[in-house]
């Protein structure tokens, strides 16, 4: 049976540097780390984690005063980070880059009394945090999730409004959005450049290459994980069967006909390398296996690590 590898898969430059952030943090300060949230969302990383000190812990008056607390990946609202300054915990903040690029663009949106519509998914962290970010009383960040919900909001004044996206969903499924919006609000602004990242834009790219060759296609990723599940979501609608799982142990023969001869793996952008080679192994287990990594996009982004971890000898 023939595996394809998807290209690029795995680790963002935003999940390595969170990780990197939480393993510097528990080589310098030792066990416990707080952190206000998973990392990131994958169970491999959020396991091997705890097994090291680090206690993820949504309820913030539990955390005890002092304690070293680093921010995941996925961001927090301002009102969240002053509950913890005003703790006197020490703040770390992982939230990648890319989210604070967007939460740029809603205090920006705040500052000039702009009315503001935040493309996402509702009770993920990083809406939340995003919209934690809007601070004018006199104005209103909305969420929007749907074409349907844009016919739900009210708007005071359409010519001083913006819009945001989540950065970890699919173009497929925010263009048609952001095309009604613009029907409906023609002098509606945003950032010039797009909110969705670059790895969410590659991984999904990669995904589509993949269904084009394969019988079938494993997603590897969390249930919990934004950027896995839309990967799950492209597969299914390129119509070849596909499957999601966490890791080997969800494998399962049934899951495919006895005539699959290619089999395509992708994985999200916070699941490790590791997760991904123990399925292959799994499967090579049930029917031998050739594996081939596909060509693809070389990522070279990377984040520094935040100012007061760098230099720092440990
Ligand atoms: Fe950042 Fe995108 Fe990864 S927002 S954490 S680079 S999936």
């Amino acid at each position: 049976m023939n595996i394809f590898l998807a290209n690029p898969r795995g680790f963002c430059a935003g999940v390595k540097r969170a990780i990197s952030i939480v393993n510097t943090a528990l080589k310098i300060w030792g066990k416990p780390i707080y952190v206000n949230h998973e990392i990131v969302h994958n169970t491999h990383v959020i396991n091997y984690l705890t097994s090291k000190g680090v206690i993820f812990n949504k309820d913030i008056n539990s955390i005890p005063c002092g304690s070293i607390l680093i921010l995941s990946a996925h961001g927090v609202s301002k009102s969240f980070k002053n509950q913890a300054i005003e703790r006197k915990l020490k703040i770390i903040d992982a939230t990648c880059p890319l989210v604070k690029k967007v939460h740029k663009e809603v205090k920006n949106a705040s500052k000039k009394g702009y009315e503001a519509i935040l493309i996402g998914t509702s009770k993920h962290p990083e809406i939340e945090g995003t919209l934690g970010q809007y601070t004018n009383v006199n104005g209103h960040i909305h969420l929007v999730e749907s074409i349907s919900d844009i016919y739900k909001i009210e708007i005071k004044n359409s010519k001083q409004l913006m819009y945001m996206t989540q950065t970890t969903l699919s173009l497929e499924k925010i263009n048609p959005i952001i095309k009604e919006l613009k029907k409906k609000y023609p002098f509606i602004k945003n950032s010039k450049t797009s909110d969705v990242c670059y790895a969410t834009i590659n991984r999904q790219n990669a995904v589509k290459k993949l269904s084009k060759i394969s019988d079938m296609i494993i997603i590897i990723g969390s249930k919990n994980s934004s950027n896995s599940n839309q990967l799950f979501e492209l597969a299914k609608k390129s119509g070849k069967y596909s499957i999601m799982i966490d890791s080997k142990k969800e494998i399962n023969l049934k899951q495919w006909h006895e005539n699959t001869k290619s089999i395509g793996i992708a994985s999200g952008a916070s699941t490790p390398n590791i997760a991904i080679k123990q399925v292959i192994k799994a499967l090579n287990k049930i029917k031998k296996t050739k594996v081939q990594n596909m060509p693809g996009l070389k990522e070279k982004i990377l984040f520094d690590l935040p100012k007061e971890l760098q230099n720092i000898q440990v």
